[in-house]
C-alpha cells in the first residue's frame, strides 16, 4: 500500500488518481475525512475498482501522527508521499509549541517517517515533497525553534522544505535498504501558491495559466515512487543527483540529531 499525505490537495489527488490507475492500493491520509470522500468518489467514477482508503492524519498535530503510524500493520506500506504541505501568513503555534508551517512540513513527515521507516519492507519507497525555494535560503539548527521576530511566510516556508531535503538525504544515508528521494515539481496552479494577500485574484489571473497543471507537478514525484534509485533528486523528467548547493552532510547530521531530540517525547 502506498500512502499518500495531503490527498485532498491538488497534486495529492492528481498522486492517488495517478497510482490507482496503475493498480496500487492507496491510504489517503487526510485531516478533512469530508473531503476525502468527496475526492475518493471523484476518482471512483473514473476508476471504479480503485482501492482507495481514507486515514486520519493532521500534521499539525505529534499525537495524531503517532496515532495514524500505530494503526498501520508493520509491512503493509511499502511506499509513503510525504506530499502534504502549507504555508502560513502569520506566525502561529501549534498545540505541540511547533510554528506550523514547520510542523506540517517537516516536524510532522519526519515523525510520520521515523515511525514508518523501521516497518517498512526492504526496497520501500520513501518520496518528500520539497520546493525550489529552498534554493534561496540557509538553515541551522537554530532555525528548528519557532521564532516570530524572523518569521516570514515565504522565508519560513523555504526554510521547512530544505530542512525537508536535508532529512531526506540523511534518512537516505541511513536506510540503505530504502529508496529515499526528494520531488521538486515546479510551480504548480495550485491553492498552496496562494498566499493569502489581496491580490491574489490578480496573480491567479496573470501568473497561474503559465504554471504546470497538479497533473504534471506531481509527475517526479511518482517517477520517485517507483524507482530504484535512492537519494537524487527529482525535477522535470529526470533524477539528478542531490544538487551540490544541497549537499551538507554534516548539517544534517546535526539537524537529525536536533528534531530528534525535539520529536523524542512524542515518539513513545
Ligand atoms: N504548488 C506549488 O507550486 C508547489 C511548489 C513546490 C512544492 N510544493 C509542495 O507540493 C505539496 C502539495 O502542494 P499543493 O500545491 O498540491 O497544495 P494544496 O493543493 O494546497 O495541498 C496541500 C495539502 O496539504 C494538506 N495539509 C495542509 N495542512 C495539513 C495538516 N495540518 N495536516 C495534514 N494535511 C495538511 C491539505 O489538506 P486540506 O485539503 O485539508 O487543506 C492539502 O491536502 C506541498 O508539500 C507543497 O509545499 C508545491
Amino acid at each position: 500500500m502506498t500512502i499518500v499525505t495531503g490527498a485532498t490537495g491538488a497534486m495529492g489527488a492528481a498522486a492517488v488518481e495517478a497510482l490507482a490507475a496503475e493498480g496500487r492500493p492507496v491510504l489517503m491520509a487526510c485531516r478533512n475525512r469530508a473531503k476525502a470522500e468527496s475526492v475518493r468518489s471523484d476518482i471512483l467514477t473514473r476508476i471504479p475498482d480503485a482501492q482507495l482508503e481514507i486515514g486520519d492524519l493532521d500534521l499539525s498535530s505529534m499525537e495524531s501522527v503517532r496515532r495514524f503510524a500505530e494503526s498501520l500493520e508493520s509491512g503493509s506500506v511499502s511506499a509513503l508521499f510525504n506530499n502534504a504541505g502549507t504555508t502560513n501568513k502569520e506566525f502561529r503555534l501549534t498545540g505541540d509549541g511547533f510554528e506550523n508551517t514547520f510542523s506540517v512540513n517537516y516536524f510532522g513527515p519526519w515523525l510520520l517517517t521515523r515511525l514508518l521507516a523501521d516497518k517498512m519492507p526492504e526496497g520501500g519507497r520513501i518520496v518528500n515533497m520539497v520546493s525550489l525555494s529552498c534554493r534561496y535560503v540557509r538553515i541551522d539548527t537554530d532555525t528548528l525553534k519557532p521564532d516570530e521576530k524572523t518569521f516570514g511566510q515565504i522565508g519560513n516556508y523555504a526554510r521547512s522544505k530544505r530542512a525537508l531535503l536535508s532529512f531526506t538525504q540523511e534518512l537516505a544515508r541511513r536506510y540503505p535498504g530504502l529508496r529515499v528521494n526528494a520531488a521538486d515539481p515546479g510551480i504548480v496552479a495550485t491553492d498552496l501558491i496562494d498566499l493569502g494577500h489581496w491580490f491574489d485574484p490578480l496573480t491567479d489571473a496573470i501568473f497561474k495559466p503559465f504554471c504546470k497543471t497538479p497533473k504534471s507537478g506531481v509527475r517526479p514525484a511518482l517517477r520517485a515512487l517507483s524507482t530504484e534509485e535512492t537519494n537524487r533528486y527529482f525535477v522535470g523528467k529526470a533524477s539528478r543527483p542531490i544538487p551540490r548547493h544541497y549537499l551538507t552532510p554534516d548539517l544534517d547530521v546535526a539537524i537529525w540529531d536536533a528534531t530528534e531530540a525535539i520529536l523524542s517525547p512524542f515518539r513513545a
